[in-house]
């Protein structure tokens, strides 16, 4: 690693900064503007999109504990679909809207232009509408990463219902929850997700979460590899056939500002995952403008987000900021490592990818394999990298700087959460330079401060360290959770009274950039995605041997934190590898891959408090393997638990 990378500070070339949107001064000015009047600038920007009634009404928002309320351009009305389609059709109808490059590198990759997507998306609509379904109806997405995951958020949105995408990585279980929670009036699936040469069976997890759900729920199923799959008549619908026979125009609906555009369900730091509800008109706003500005994107470029649908970071930037933006927008399928580890770069310069954005977890796998994977393409193409999901290490952020971006892009290291909608902090790459690992600054309408964690007191210096909060609202905000406006409040407005609670501690340097510094809560992030530590232990509990759980994260090089397992088995049951083994995929039966627990660690007795609560301080540091911190640990019921985690440990690194 160079000291450089570590300590430098990186601003844009002189020839991107003269092309930017946004250059120093303005950024300045448009910030001060955002947070002295926001009523005015929002008033502004909200006409970026499309709306049918104009609104007069700009914020009306309370985040006061016990009357949260978050309500942008209250009285105006729009269609989404609309503003991301039909808006663009007179003059960039022959304009390639959606890229799609399949799994396979030897298939053949797809150009939609936004006159086919609007076509595409409305028979998508009749053939929902036609099968019951209707504005405020919810329809659960559980899709591979392919046109039709566009088409159905688009076609969703174009008739007023609200989707709920789940990954398809998730299990039956995960996604029958998710439809039971959201209620969901039908699931829209394919036969088979290809990812990295291997299948996923989504039609008989589909198949399989629906025995836990009402018999009402309609199955819409699109037949994408063509492989045989059961059908139950009466309830599955062959998507596509129906599409061919399907009128090619859908009118769109007329939507209230505030109407649900979506639910995405995340993991929170207790119980089950959380229903975060987007709406229509504040979300579209923010979601195109951080989009065009934090990528600096212009017209005729190639944006490549390789996010997955299935998380917030698709729903903005692959589908809703690009689209609304007149953009062509790239969709993968496939993984970074699959055929080889130079994927990312032969479809970066097979489509002229001119942004591309990623998690520090891709660049970190990457990374280990050699830069000979990078170098054998043209990259020449490429004029922003963008990083988001954790942190991003000095060593990564180097690589990526010096052997993607050839030392002449621009990083944009973007903070933000699912709650969030968009960007919360980020550099505006004309304006603001690059600190590695630093997210910088806030975007446009963003009021950061920081905490005491334990005094809740305002650290006002400019070099500060705490816990991040918002104090007031921005345009892409949730506005509830889905179903429970109580455990909203609960979740991030009870902590810091007055303020959104983001979950995660950060530091202001001097300079007045922020770095962030990881999850305060019991949340982790394994690979850039979220999993709460009390769905893990819920899960494993639900083995019969096992009796009590406890799980947290640890540093792992490439994950970022992998999950740690403290377990505690049944009175006579002994342990064993296999049971080891048979416990990890049991939480991925249970959950999903993403949530296999990477070390398990037999534990006959857990640190509690004499009232009987875990000390996850304590396992924390095990895992971690850092034992001159353990603290006090003389208020333990039973101090000698820990000389025996301690001597068994896993991570012995
Ligand atoms: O801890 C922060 C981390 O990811 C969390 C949000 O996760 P999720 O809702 O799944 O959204 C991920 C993609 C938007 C945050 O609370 N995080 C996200 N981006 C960054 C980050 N931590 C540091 N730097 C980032 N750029």
């Amino acid at each position: 690693m160079s000291d450089q990378a570590q300590s430098g500070i990186y601003p844009a070339s002189a020839e991107f900064t003269a092309n930017a949107h946004i250059d120093a001064d303005t950024y300045e000015a448009m910030y001060a503007a955002s947070i002295n009047n926001p009523e005015s600038f929002w008033g502004e920007h909200g006409k970026r999109i499309d709306w049918i009634k104009p609104f007069t009404k700009v914020k009306n928002t309370n985040f006061d504990y016990g009357n949260v309320s978050i309500k942008w351009f209250e009285d105006g009305t729009l269609n989404v679909s609309a503003n991301c389609i039909d808006r663009h059709i007179a003059t960039r109808g022959n304009q390639t809207a959606i890229i799609f490059e399949p799994d396979d590198p030897k298939g053949q990759a797809q150009h939609i232009t936004y006159a086919q997507l609007l076509e595409q998306v409305s028979r998508m609509a009749n053939v929902l509408k036609a099968n019951g379904v209707g504005k405020g109806d919810r329809v659960v997405l559980y899709l591979p990463m392919i046109p039709e995951a566009a088409y159905a958020m688009l076609a969703c949105a174009r008739i007023g219902a609200i989707h709920s995408i789940v990954f398809a990585g998730f299990s039956p279980d995960a996604l029958a929850n998710r439809i039971n929670d959201s209620e969901a009036k039908a699931v829209i699936t394919a036969d088979h997700a290809p990812r990295g040469g291997r299948k996923t069976p989504l039609k008989s997890n589909t198949d399989k979460a629906l025995f836990d759900c009402s018999e009402k729920v309609k199955c819409f199923v699109v037949k994408h590899t063509g492989d045989q799959t059961t059908w139950v008549q009466d309830r599955d619908i062959d998507l596509k056939a129906e599409m061919a026979e399907a009128s090619p125009y859908c009118p769109y609906a007329e939507m209230g500002a505030e109407d649900p555009l979506f639910v995405l369900y995340t993991s929170g730091s207790t119980g089950r995952p959380k229903g975060v509800v987007h709406t229509s008109g504040g979300y579209l706003v923010y979601a195109s403008m951080t989009h065009q500005l934090t990528f600096d994107y212009h017209d005729g470029d190639v944006f490549w987000c390789s996010a997955d649908v299935g998380w917030v970071t698709g729903h903005s930037y692959i589908i809703y900021g690009p689209l609304a933006n007149g953009a062509t927008t790239l969709m993968f399928e496939g993984v970074p490592t699959y055929p080889d580890a130079g994927r990312f770069w032969a479809v970066c310069e097979k489509h002229k990818v001119n942004q591309f954005y990623t998690a520090p977890t891709a660049i970190r796998a990457l990374m280990g394999q050699g830069p000979e994977w990078v170098e054998k393409y043209d990259l020449s193409s490429l004029k922003l990298l963008g990083s988001v999901g954790e942190p991003i290490n000095p060593e990564a952020w180097n690589w990526y700087n010096t052997h993607v971006g050839k030392g002449k892009c621009p990083i944009v290291d973007t903070f933000w959460q699912t709650e969030t909608g968009g960007h919360m902090l980020t550099p505006l790459p004309g304006a603001i330079p690059a600190k590695p690992g630093s997210a910088t600054k806030p975007f446009f309408g963003v009021k950061p401060v920081i905490l005491d964690a334990n005094t809740a007191e305002i650290q006002g210096e400019t070099a500060a360290e705490g816990v991040l909060c918002i104090a007031d609202s921005w345009p892409g905000q949730m506005r509830t959770l889905w179903g429970d406006h109580e455990r909203f409040q609960e979740a991030y407005f009870a902590q810091y009274r007055g303020y959104y609670f983001t979950g995660d501690g950060c530091r202001r340097d001097e300079d007045g950039y922020y770095w962030i510094t990881g999850r305060v809560d019991d949340v982790i992030n394994v690979s850039g995605h979220r999993m709460g530590t009390a769905e893990v232990e819920s899960a494993l509990v639900a083995h019969e041997m096992v009796a009590e759980a406890a799980v947290v994260g640890y540093p792992h090089p490439i994950k970022g934190q992998g999950i740690y397992a403290y377990v505690t088995l049944m009175n006579g049951i002994e342990p064993s590898e296999d049971l080891r083994k048979e416990l990890v995929k049991w939480v991925r039966t249970e959950i999903g891959p993403i949530a296999s627990p990477d070390l398990i660690q037999w534990a006959p007795g857990l640190p509690k408090t004499r009232s009987g609560k875990i000390m996850r301080r304590i396992l924390r540091k095990i895992a971690e393997n850092d034992y001159g911190a353990l603290g006090d640990t003389s208020t333990l019921a039973d101090p000698s638990v820990v000389d025996d985690l301690i001597e068994n440990r896993m991570n012995k690194g």
